[in-house]
């Protein structure tokens, strides 16, 4: 395995993820060969527009693809490669060591059972060495910004709003007392003011608790806000990864640098700017840069080979040929 000098607490490394269509009987493929750390303690976004494999790629993580999902590659967690557990050994990761928040806070909850009864479920899983299950309990949901715990305790979530539903969620999350967090947009399905206060409790908690969070948004608002570092992708490839601060001020792909300039306010008073073009199609993908159709500086090499590695800094590096103009040929211009 390659050595890092950065401390990660989770590293994907060389990840292909896709799927196999009966009927076609091949494998589509999603995710192209994955590489990045979340690196311990801090919060990584990882950010790409919708179908772009972002929850392909935390899917294969938490080993929940289901049948028809094939992944190769090394996804390290304590020196151990998920990929090589079994179904027994994900099912004690899951909830435990890594706890995972969706979109809609309805896919984690049950709606025939109590909350109350959800969350001992997870502490009995994960935290059997917690005696008072409902003072824990009752603790976690004061945390995530819920006083009246008893109470909320005997409730149903259809009797709960949206946004404290997702609070539940988080406290779920957090019953495991787990190393790793994964929110998958997790403030899609709410209301704008309800949102900001969630990503709010999120960055909170990932200090409090001592988590390393992987932060799924289409959002880079959201980056902005609250994320140290940030992963790129786009038609199941990674264009672009860095600190925030890297990705921002000095970002090194076309793709990335179109993103910026659809994120509203990110220069005051400035509308959002669509970028334009279709989403890449990932049944259309060859060995070519993918957001290639899209790109305004797309050359001729950029639709025949996937551009090399660019490094600037130990944490920021690009997939762009942009990055590879032969400088020769500016001077022969000069000349
Ligand atoms: N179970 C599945 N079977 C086949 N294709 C899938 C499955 N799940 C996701 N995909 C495909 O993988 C691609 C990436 O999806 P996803 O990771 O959900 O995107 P997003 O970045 O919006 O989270 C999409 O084209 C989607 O259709
Ligand atoms: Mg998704």
């Amino acid at each position: 395995m390659e050595t890092n000098r950065k401390d990660y607490a989770l590293y994907i490394e060389d990840l292909h993820t896709g799927f196999y269509n009966r009927v076609e009987d091949k494998v589509s493929s999603v995710l192209n060969g994955i590489t990045f750390g979340a690196e311990r303690g801090k919060i990584l976004g990882v950010v790409g527009e919708s179908g772009s494999g972002k929850s392909v790629t935390m899917l294969s993580v938490m080993g929940l693809l289901g049948p028809n999902g094939r992944v190769t590659g090394r996804i390290m967690l304590d020196g151990e490669n998920l990929l090589d557990y079994s179904d027994k050994q994900m099912r004690e990761i899951r909830g435990g060591k890594i706890a995972m928040i969706f979109q809609d806070p309805m896919t984690t909850l049950n709606p025939v059972f109590t909350i109350g009864d959800q969350i001992r479920e997870v502490v009995k899983l994960h935290r059997p060495d917690i005696e008072d299950a409902n003072a824990y309990i009752i603790e976690l949901l004061r945390e995530v910004g819920i006083n009246d715990g008893e109470r909320r305790l005997k409730q149903y979530p259809h009797e709960l709003s949206g946004g404290r539903r997702q609070r539940i969620v988080i406290a779920m999350a957090l019953a495991g007392n787990p190393d790793i967090l994964i929110a998958d947009e997790p403030t899609t399905a709410l209301d704008v003011t309800v949102q900001a206060q969630i990503l709010e409790l999120i960055k909170k908690l990932s200090e409090t608790h001592n988590m390393t969070t992987i932060m799924i948004t289409h959002d880079l608002g959201i980056v902005a806000n609250i994320c140290d570092n940030v992963v790129i992708l786009y038609g199941g490839r990674i264009c672009e990864m860095g600190t925030t601060r890297e990705v921002f001020k000095e970002s090194a792909h076309e793709y990335t640098k179109g993103l910026i300039r659809a994120v509203p306010g990110a220069v005051p008073g400035r509308k959002l700017i669509p970028i334009e073009g279709v989403p890449a199609n990932r049944s259309a993908f060859t060995n070519e840069c993918a957001f290639c159709p899209r790109c305004e500086k797309a050359m001729e090499i950029c639709a025949g080979e996937f551009p090399p590695e660019t490094v600037f800094s130990e944490t920021h590096k690009a997939w762009c040929w942009m990055n590879h103009l032969p400088e020769s040929k500016e001077a022969e211009h000069d000349g």
